[in-house]
Formats: C-alpha cells, sequence, structure tokens
C-alpha cells in the first residue's frame, strides 16, 4: 500500500463460520497493519447477554430490538460474552432483521472511522460490500467442533465433544439459511481454508490475498 490516506481507511472483511479461524486471523491482520479490530460476534452476543440479564427471551423480536439499539460498546467489552448460553442466546437474535439493522450502522462508523479488520457473516456481502478485501476463512465442521471444544475446555468449560459437533452444526444452519444476513461466500472474497493450516500459515496466506488485492508494499 503505497497511499497513506488509503490505508488509513482500508477495511479487510472476514466472514466464514464459527471456528474457523476468523479471529485469530482478524487479531493478527490488525496488529500488522495497524488498524483497529471489530469482532461482530460479540455485538450479537452482548445483545443477546442484555437480554439473558434482564430475563427477556431471545426470540422476542421487539426486546431484542431495544436491546441492540441501547448497546452501550462498553458492553462489548464484558468477559462473559462466550458462554454456552450466550452462543444459543446470540444465534437468535441474530436472525432477527431489526436487530442486524441496528447494528449495522455501529459496524460501518465504527470501520470507516479509521479503517479495519472486521470478521463476522455478513461483513463482505452486507456490511461492507464495498470492502477492497474481503477473505473468507472456513474449516471442516469436525475441525471447527474440535477447536470450539477446546476452547471451551481450556476457560473451564466442560462438554461432551459431541455436544459441541451438534450445536456447530445448528448454528452453521443458522447462520446460512437466516433470510437476512445469511453466511455466505461473496463472489469476489479470497477463500482460506484452515483445515490443515496452522494460524502462521492461516496468517501468511491471508496476507499474500490481501497484498495481492492492495498492492505488495502493504
Ligand atoms: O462469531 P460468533 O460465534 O461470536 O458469533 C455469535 C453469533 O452471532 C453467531 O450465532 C453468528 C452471529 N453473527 C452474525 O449473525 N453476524 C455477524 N456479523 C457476526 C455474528
Amino acid at each position: 500500500m503505497s497511499h497513506p490516506e488509503a490505508k488509513a481507511r482500508l477495511v479487510i472483511a472476514i466472514d466464514g463460520p464459527a471456528a474457523a479461524g476468523k479471529g485469530t486471523l482478524a487479531r493478527r491482520l490488525a496488529q500488522h497493519f495497524g488498524l483497529p479490530h471489530l469482532d461482530t460476534g460479540l455485538l450479537y452476543r452482548a445483545v443477546a447477554r442484555r437480554m439473558l440479564d434482564r430475563g427477556e427471551e431471545p426470540a422476542d423480536g421487539r426486546a431484542a430490538e431495544r436491546a441492540a439499539r441501547l448497546l452501550d460498546p462498553a458492553e462489548v467489552g464484558r468477559g462473559d460474552l462466550r458462554t454456552p448460553e450466550v452462543d444459543r442466546a446470540a444465534s437468535i437474535v441474530a436472525a432477527e432483521p431489526a436487530v442486524r439493522a441496528a447494528l449495522r450502522s455501529f459496524q460501518r462508523e465504527f470501520a470507516l472511522a479509521r479503517g479495519a479488520v472486521v470478521d463476522g457473516r455478513d461483513i463482505g456481502t452486507v456490511i461492507f460490500p464495498d470492502a477492497p478485501v474481503k477473505l473468507f476463512v472456513t474449516a471442516s465442521a469436525a475441525v471447527r467442533a474440535e477447536r470450539r471444544w477446546r476452547e471451551l475446555a481450556d476457560r473451564g468449560i466442560a462438554v461432551e465433544p459431541a455436544a459441541v459437533a451438534v450445536e456447530i452444526a445448528e448454528r452453521d444452519a443458522q447462520d446460512r439459511h437466516r433470510p437476512v444476513g445469511p453466511l455466505i461466500e461473496a463472489a469476489e472474497a479470497v477463500r482460506i481454508d484452515t483445515t490443515d493450516l496452522d494460524p502462521e500459515a492461516a496468517f501468511a496466506a491471508a496476507l499474500e490475498a490481501v497484498q495481492a488485492r492492495i498492492g505488495a508494499s502493504a
């Protein structure tokens, strides 16, 4: 990248299914390019957490919309957003079109201020269809389930591996089949399959893809 102003507004959109390695990759790319990172899954998780705390039903669309509109960015930093309970509730609120609409401007404003690496499910298709770089990060369902199980185990959350595999399959189905903001691979996205890649190799592949799109001096 030769032009500093262009770099300041660079948006790298990363989409893909749960536990494919998007987060790790997004953090590394953000660090490499000196950009902020927005994990948009945390927005849906924070909306779900707020509803659970208030005893609201995640499937209540009006309450979910209200929770999304009232979302305080500080809530996205909460330490209790990655529990199985929040996993389930977040995928329900994420299917509500009014929630997606309420969170859209938050995502655009965040990234357009200084540029950003933004990861989620509909970033390259709905939120930033104009992003100069789009990556689609995926991995086999079995490998993703194993990674999620390990991540939970490392945090002291004991669950059966088979139960994690079922959850991943259910969330994949929900993410891919919801009518609004479904997980779809953008036609122009560069696909990175991390099934057989460690984080270092995935980063190298992503960096090559970004440089191919924006110029080798990046
Ligand atoms: O990536 P994650 O597991 O933290 O995402 C939490 C939930 O939010 C998951 O059900 C997918 C959904 N999500 C979404 O619908 N759109 C996004 N841009 C990001 C996440």
